[in-house]
């Protein structure tokens, strides 16, 4: 049995989203096909504050400087919990789906906030000795409306700096099986495209469920 763990970047989970769209075609597909496996499912921006801020930094700080566990103040103790539990869950789980619609050539910033909290070094990686979670694989799902990932123009793929930055601290972690699903070009000038983007990126998810 297998964790597949769903992290949903998304600031309005409550809209039509193709994005959110593509990521749920592929959790009912993987559901169904591996009916034996845990899935967890966090999304992100419906679940409050999960970033580094300076709370973070003076508790760490204070741990660092000696403070025992047992004398940081209760919501200290809150914070540090929480983010152990996010970063024992990561650690654990076998597979990954990142889900979120581009903005400015990069993730939505809640994204890169929960990679800070559980891609720490010494938990996930080592600066000598690489990367810790071997054996894992990931899958990046994305929405945009310009197209990065099209052989007609390749010089737009290194504008996708989200994408290509999910991949490269992946593979810091030692994650490097990174699969993507990109429906792009959704710009509206031409509803048919669209229209055969969005069928196109939701029939890929469904598949990708059956063999991910
Ligand atoms: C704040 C913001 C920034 C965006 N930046 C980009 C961008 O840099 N490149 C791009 O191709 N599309 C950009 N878009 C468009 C979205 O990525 C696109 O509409 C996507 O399909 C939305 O996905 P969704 O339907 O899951 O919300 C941006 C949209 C918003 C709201």
């Amino acid at each position: 049995m297998a964790t597949l763990l769903v992290i949903k970047a998304h600031p309005a989970s409550d809209v039509i989203s193709t994005s959110l769209t593509m990521g749920d075609r592929f959790i009912e597909s993987y559901k169904e096909s591996n009916p034996q496996d845990d899935v967890l499912v966090h999304d992100l921006y419906a679940e409050g504050n999960i970033a580094i801020d300076s709370s973070n930094l003076n508790v760490w700080k204070k741990l660092t400087d000696g403070t025992k566990y047992d004398e940081l103040t209760p919501d200290e103790h809150i914070l540090i919990s929480r983010q152990q539990l996010l970063q024992e869950e990561f650690i654990k789980a076998d597979k990954y789906v990142f889900i979120n619609p581009m903005y400015n050539l990069f993730l939505p910033s809640k994204l890169k906030d929960y990679l800070d909290i559980v891609c720490q070094a010494t938990k996930t990686w080592d600066y000598q000795k690489g990367g810790f979670l071997k054996d894992k694989i990931a899958l990046h799902i994305q929405s945009s409306s310009g197209k990065y990932h099209s052989s007609d123009n390749p010089d737009m793929l290194k504008l996708d700096m989200g994408d290509h930055y999910l991949r490269m601290i992946l593979r810091q972690i030692g994650v490097t099986d990174v699969q993507g699903i990109y429906c792009e070009g959704l710009n509206g000038q031409n509803p048919q495209a669209d229209l055969q983007a969005k069928q196109a990126a939701y029939r890929q998810s469904e598949e990708l469920g059956q063999q991910f």
